[in-house]
């Protein structure tokens, strides 16, 4: 039984509650969820108890990601039933990964949820929500020809600016490699780009609205070839040329880079551009020839470690950082040795690491020969062990040297603020709360295990000083 029907003309004043799990793309689509369901009414809440729809933006990459989402509802259903018995309406819906993978089954095991959305079509969210309000139980899975980004209104300025000075923007959505362990295939569909004047378009309204750093997102990022501004398709890289020609642009990234897209043109990006910070996120997954096969990865350790010299040779003070997944299928003792060895010899600023999980639909999940969980688990420790080991040398090898920060928020202590390096460590710094949103140079003092902490360069930590001792005057003086 639902009463006061939400339509797009009685919505003012809705509230939506948007929980966003896994990877960036997520991130940056629940912005965009938001985005799409303003004209029809709705503003964000963090406070689930208090939103009229509740949206999950959920992420099918690892085990019992759709189990996460279950007991999720279970919980969801109780804080509707209070919502009831108080006179108010609530809506669920899911979205994501786990809406795109699993689809009718959701809306058919759990009954709470009254709408369900695949990544694709989250400019139909208005209409859903119509729809749902008149008691309908709608689910859209559907690769639609049209654009999502296309029709949904970009984020307000205002809103941006709120957001403060860093932003993602999504650029390539998708991924044709179908690696055997990967749902990303089936949950996000081929591999399509955008195109190069609508990605500068939304650049240049982020920048417009105070954001100085953009981080391009795609889960093959390189792979980018969206129409460019001749009509011929770019590369990233020349997309990245184009990017660094906005004013007020300071800092640009771009996550996940596939080791088989990494061409000659990006890797000179890298050397040629300041404002492509030195920083890679470049996956390999496995050390072993024999594993990199079984995984479809198409290129073997040897290959990835002559690639990591040449991107080194063009720019040597990069940061690497990667993606491991241990025990796949017929993993080896030998195979795991393979993969250390060549951390040893990539040397990670940091990385990403996971037992391998067979996923539903995939290849992988078809293949016997499991590796128990038990060594699973102590690979696992081994490897992390070795990655924390470099990600702390890497960090330690900042102590003494003066870069940029991009100040992005305060610190957890009075009076400080934290930004990041171009390396992408967080960095804590004493600082006047007006250098917010500006980069500034920073010496290295020490380490924490995670982040950096230093003093504004010379120069500016006395004008910092000077400016902390007026703020201290007129707060006595009022
Ligand atoms: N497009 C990126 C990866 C996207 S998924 C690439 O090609 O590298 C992010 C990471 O999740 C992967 O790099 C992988 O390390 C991990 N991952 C993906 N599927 C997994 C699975 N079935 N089990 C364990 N880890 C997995
Ligand atoms: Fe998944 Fe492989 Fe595509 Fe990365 S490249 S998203 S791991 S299928
Ligand atoms: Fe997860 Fe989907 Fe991203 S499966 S990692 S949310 S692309």
């Amino acid at each position: 039984m639902r009463a006061n029907t939400p339509t797009a003309k009685t919505n003012a004043n809705k509230k939506v509650f948007i929980k966003t799990y896994g990877c960036q793309m997520n991130v940056y689509d629940s912005d965009r969820m938001a985005d799409a369901l303003a004209p029809a009414g709705f503003v964000p809440t963090r406070d689930a108890a208090d939103a009229d729809l509740i949206l999950l933006n959920t992420c099918h990459i690892r085990e019992k990601a759709a189990e996460k989402v279950y007991s999720e509802l279970g919980r969801l259903r109780k804080l509707k039933g209070e919502r009831a018995k108080a006179g108010k309406d609530t809506m669920i819906g899911v979205a994501g990964c786990v809406a795109q993978a699993e689809g009718e089954e959701i809306a058919r095991r759990a009954d709470v949820v009254d709408l369900v959305v695949g990544p694709q079509s989250y400019q139909a969210l208005p209409e859903m929500v119509a729809r749902a309000g008149r008691g309908e139980r709608v689910v859209i899975t559907e690769f639609p020809d049209e654009d999502k980004f296309d029709s949904i209104a970009m984020t307000p300025k205002k809103i941006l600016a709120s957001r403060g000075p860093t932003a993602f923007l999504t650029v390539q959505e998708g991924c044709d490699k179908f690696c055997t362990f990967c749902v990303v295939p089936y949950t996000r569909g081929a591999e399509v780009s955008r195109d190069v004047n609508k990605v500068l378009t939304e650049a240049r309204t982020m920048v417009e609205a105070g954001v100085r750093e953009i981080t391009l997102l795609g889960q093959n990022v390189n792979a980018y070839h969206g129409e460019g501004l001749d009509g011929s398709p770019w590369s990233l890289a020349k997309l990245l040329h184009a990017l660094a020609e906005i004013d007020g642009l300071w800092r640009l990234r771009y996550t996940t880079s596939h080791p088989r897209d990494m061409d000659d043109d990006l890797i000179a990006a890298h050397r040629d551009l300041p404002s492509v910070m030195p920083y890679l996120h470049l996956p390999v997954q496995s050390g072993s020839d024999r594993i990199l096969q079984a995984m479809n990865r198409r290129h073997t350790g040897d290959d990835y470690r002559r690639l990591i010299d040449r991107i080194r040779a063009a720019q040597p003070d990069l940061a690497i950082s990667g993606d491991f997944i241990v025990g796949f299928p017929g993993e080896t003792e030998q195979d795991f040795n393979d993969t250390m060895q060549l951390i040893r010899d990539v040397e990670y600023a940091a990385a990403f690491s996971f037992k391998y999980s067979p996923r539903p639909g995939t290849p992988g999940a078809l293949l016997d020969d499991h590796v128990p969980d038990a060594v699973m688990t102590e690979r696992l420790h081994a490897l992390q062990a070795l990655i924390t080991e470099q990600q702390r040398a890497f960090q330690e090898s900042r102590i003494g040297r003066t870069f940029d920060v991009l100040f992005e928020k305060k610190g957890r202590n009075p009076g400080q603020l934290v930004g990041r390096s171009p390396w992408l460590q967080p960095v804590n710094v004493q600082a006047p709360e007006r250098l917010l949103r500006t980069m500034q140079p920073v010496t290295i003092t020490h380490t924490g295990s995670n982040s950096l902490f230093g003093d504004l360069a010379e120069s500016d930590n006395h004008a910092a000083l000077h400016d902390a001792q007026v703020m201290a005057q007129l707060e006595t003086a009022s």
